[in-house]
């Protein structure tokens, strides 16, 4: 990643992070988002508030890790690693949970679970790499764990360009429940296999 991207993303990564916080720690869960959702998240406010404390955390540490000068200091690396690796785990779990109650019905609900699924398993895959000490395998797995988490990010960057399409809420909420991570990772494996053709 050259280094303006990896600023890029630190800064849009800690924007969503502060959101999440302020919006969900701070206020009463859904003040800044539809009725529909604020009541789905009155009724269970337990797993949105776990979901986004954990997925902050996440968030806020992942991108410190495509950093060459913190990633150089492997002790730092390993701790803020375990960190990442526990905000993907119980973000995921609750945002598993979360899936089950979110706005825009069958096809965001299963688009949303099955993101929690593969992300829980990607971070799975990048610290089992990790702990049998193929480093290549891990950067490559912590790699597609980031791109799915930064589906934070993306989703809502497509918001606005959604609305200023003049597309209603309702019609766009279950595409982006795709949209957010499906193209991330299909870019990131692109760019995995053009890295790999060029090291041949
Ligand atoms: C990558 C895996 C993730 C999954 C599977 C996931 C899943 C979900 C689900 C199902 C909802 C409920 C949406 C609805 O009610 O319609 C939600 C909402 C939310 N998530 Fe996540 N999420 C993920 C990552 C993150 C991350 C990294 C953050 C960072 C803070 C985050 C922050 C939030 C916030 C703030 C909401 C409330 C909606 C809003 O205010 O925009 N999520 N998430």
């Amino acid at each position: 990643m050259i280094s303006f991207s990896r600023w890029l993303v630190l800064i849009l990564s800690l924007g969503v992070t502060g959101y999440g916080l302020y919006a969900y720690l701070a206020l009463p869960p859904g003040t800044s988002v539809h009725p529909d959702m604020k009541a789905a998240y009155a009724a269970h406010p337990g797993r949105i508030v776990a979901h986004v404390a954990f997925s902050a955390l996440a968030l806020a540490v992942g991108p410190l890790q495509f950093f060459p000068a913190l990633r150089a200091r492997r002790r730092l690396h390993r701790g803020l690693g375990y960190l990442y690796f526990l905000g993907v785990m119980g973000g995921g779990i609750a945002g598993f949970c979360t899936a089950f109650i979110a706005y825009g019905g069958l096809v965001a609900r299963v688009g949303f679970g099955m993101l929690a699924l593969v992300w829980l398993w990607t971070a799975l895959a990048a610290i089992h790499a990790a702990r049998r000490r193929d480093f290549e395998a891990h950067e490559r797995w912590a790699l597609r764990s980031f791109a799915l988490t930064f589906a934070a990010v993306t989703l809502r960057l497509y918001m606005p360009l959604f609305f200023a399409a003049g597309i209603a809420f309702e019609d766009f909420y279950p595409v982006q429940a795709w949209l957010c991570w499906v193209p991330n990772l299909i870019l990131l494996e692109w760019m995995l296999l053009g890295r790999a053709k060029a090291q041949k």
